[in-house]
């Protein structure tokens, strides 16, 4: 077993940031205003993982379901991202985090996908984090997606059909090359995926927090990385196997 701390660290968190709407439906204030507090908690995750030396984070911001919600909310939620896109990057760009927007990006306005391809442009050569933001992401679609890239490769020629094993499927689907998701963390206490990651969570370490997005701070992932800490990924094997092998 591993006793070195720091290999214990996950490599790659992916969120599922969820309880906004929650959190400012019990101050009796519009859900928009939870969507604003959820932005200082992503602030904290973001920085959180910079200090432990986690490679990668991977938040869902916006799902592909989410745009069924009132358009007020939709609308309150574009705007909060263009702003957060004109506040943060710069800083984000200083600390040395790479951004990269994960989901079908044609779905927004010019306004806003233009500037989601500029900040990744931006940060391209950043290596201090990767970012990875959801948005109007599905996991569902992330896999027809790849399939039909793969199709399209094989239909061009350039790929074999039985060459298509799990390490080629793996590098059409969004975050290839990106270390696997270690652990997922869904806060505001439902026990779902809602079509988050499907294909790149096999083998991740789940946990759920009851904590609603906005009130998540390094207190709520101090938890759930030592909660990560203590068990014990198997991938098949028996526990007495994993102590032969270390
Ligand atoms: C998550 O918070 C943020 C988005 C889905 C955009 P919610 O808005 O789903 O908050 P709850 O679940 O209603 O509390
Ligand atoms: C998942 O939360 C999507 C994001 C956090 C962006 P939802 O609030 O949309 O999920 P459901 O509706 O509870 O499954
Ligand atoms: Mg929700």
């Amino acid at each position: 077993m591993e006793t070195d701390a720091a290999s214990r660290i996950p490599r790659h968190i992916a969120i599922v940031m969820d309880g906004n709407g929650r959190w400012a439906e019990r101050r009796h204030l519009p859900r928009a205003i939870g969507h604003r507090e959820g932005q200082k908690a992503v602030r904290a995750a973001v920085e959180y993982c910079r200090r432990r030396g986690v490679e990668a984070l991977t938040l869902f911001a916006f799902s592909s379901e989410n745009w069924k919600r009132p358009e007020g909310e939709v609308g309150a939620l574009m705007q909060l991202f263009l702003k957060a896109l004109d506040r943060e990057v710069g800083e984000l760009h200083a600390n040395g985090v790479r951004i990269e927007f994960v989901g079908d990006l044609s779905a927004f306005a010019l306004e806003l996908s233009s500037r989601m391809h500029a900040a990744m442009e931006r940060t391209r050569e950043n290596s201090a984090l990767r970012l990875n933001v959801a948005v109007n992401y599905g996991g569902r679609w992330d896999i027809a997606n790849a399939a039909r890239s793969l199709a399209q490769a094989a239909v061009r020629g350039e790929i074999a059909a039985e060459a298509i094993d799990e390490s080629l499927f793996a590098q059409h689907a969004c975050l290839a090359g990106q270390p696997p998701v270690d652990l997922f963390i869904r806060t505001g206490g439902e026990l779902r995926v809602s079509n988050f990651l499907l294909w790149q969570i096999a083998y991740a370490e789940l946990h759920f927090t009851d904590a609603l997005w906005p009130d998540v701070d390094a207190d709520v992932l101090d938890a759930a990385l030592a909660e990560y800490a203590r068990r014990e990924r198997r991938y098949g094997l028996t526990s007495a196997q994993l102590r032969v092998t270390g």
